[in-house]
């Protein structure tokens, strides 16, 4: 019988004594997600067809759209999975993301039908550094003000999709020359949307870099985002995966974001990700 035990902070959870191969463990796993918004299981011994298997379960996998990817495959077996990793083979990357630090973002909100789930199962990790934070959305949402929520309440942002979170250009966009948010490419997604499962609404936000708010000029856009943001990653709003080899983290995207620490120096880290087809959010 599998156990939860939250991790005391404002969203995540571990789940012992799984069986991943269990025809029930997609219910256990999506029930505490759907609670706890983040979810851990230790020790996930699986190959990448199972791994694959699994997360299939929770709805239709999604590979890294062509222009956001540095490769056409990862992994021949397993051709849905994503590589993140600063391992080099013959002086070429396996994956995405080097060793920096990746700013705070959602997965893949610069489509028009962003991820549902991501699963991030650690193949190889550094013994320090590289900690991957999480903050809660719905909380970011609910300790808005009145009058702010009523502000943003029909608002739209734009994800742009040119652009990393780090303000520099996908393989795909390599000749992009301006970096106005005005102008940037991508689709619009509402600032508050409801959860299809939960009925929650939380804040969706999506990357801050090049994200703009139609309808307002550039400096009301910025300062109204720059103050939203601040909600997201503040104390007490986030909890951070320290990793060990054998970890699979699974998050909910709708319901949350995600920033990566730098760990330049501190040694190999390989990290397969799959994610699930989200819906349009509203
Ligand atoms: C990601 O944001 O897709 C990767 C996060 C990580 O490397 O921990």
């Amino acid at each position: 019988m599998s156990k939860i035990i939250p991790t005391g902070a404002v969203l995540g959870a571990d789940i012992t004594e799984i069986d991943l191969h269990s025809r029930d463990a997609s219910d256990t796993v999506l029930a505490a997600l759907h609670h706890h918004l983040v979810v851990r299981i230790r020790g996930a011994d699986i190959d990448d067809l199972a791994f694959t298997r699994f997360a299939s379960r929770f709805g239709q996998l999604e590979g890294s759209p062509a222009f956001s990817r540095s490769r056409p495959n990862y992994i021949p077996d397993a051709p849905l999975i994503t590589v993140v990793s600063n391992v080099k083979e013959n002086g070429v990357p396996i994956g995405e993301h080097g060793d920096g630090e990746l700013n705070w973002h959602t997965d893949l909100g610069f489509m028009e039908t962003p991820s549902g789930y991501t699963f991030l199962l650690a193949r190889q990790v550094p013994p320090t550094g590289g900690d991957t934070r999480f903050c809660n959305m719905y909380n970011a949402y609910e300790q808005l003000d009145a009058s702010t929520k009523q502000a943003i309440a029909t608002l739209r942002i734009k994800h742009q999709k040119s652009h990393t979170a780090q303000g520099i250009p996908r393989p795909g966009f390599k000749d992009i020359s301006t970096i106005d948010p005005r102008e940037l490419p991508g689709p619009l997604h509402p600032i508050v949307r409801t959860h299809p499962h939960t009925g929650r609404q939380a804040l969706y936000l999506g990357r801050r870099f090049g994200a703009y708010i139609p309808g307002l000029s550039l400096e009301d856009s910025e300062r109204l985002l720059d103050g939203l943001w601040a909600r997201c990653g503040g104390e007490g709003n986030t909890w951070a995966q320290k990793w060990q080899v054998g970890d699979m983290i699974i998050w909910d995207n709708r319901a949350t974001m995600h920033r990566r620490e730098q760990f330049v120096g501190a040694g190999l880290r390989r990290m397969h990700r799959l994610t699930t087809l989200g819906e349009k959010p509203t």
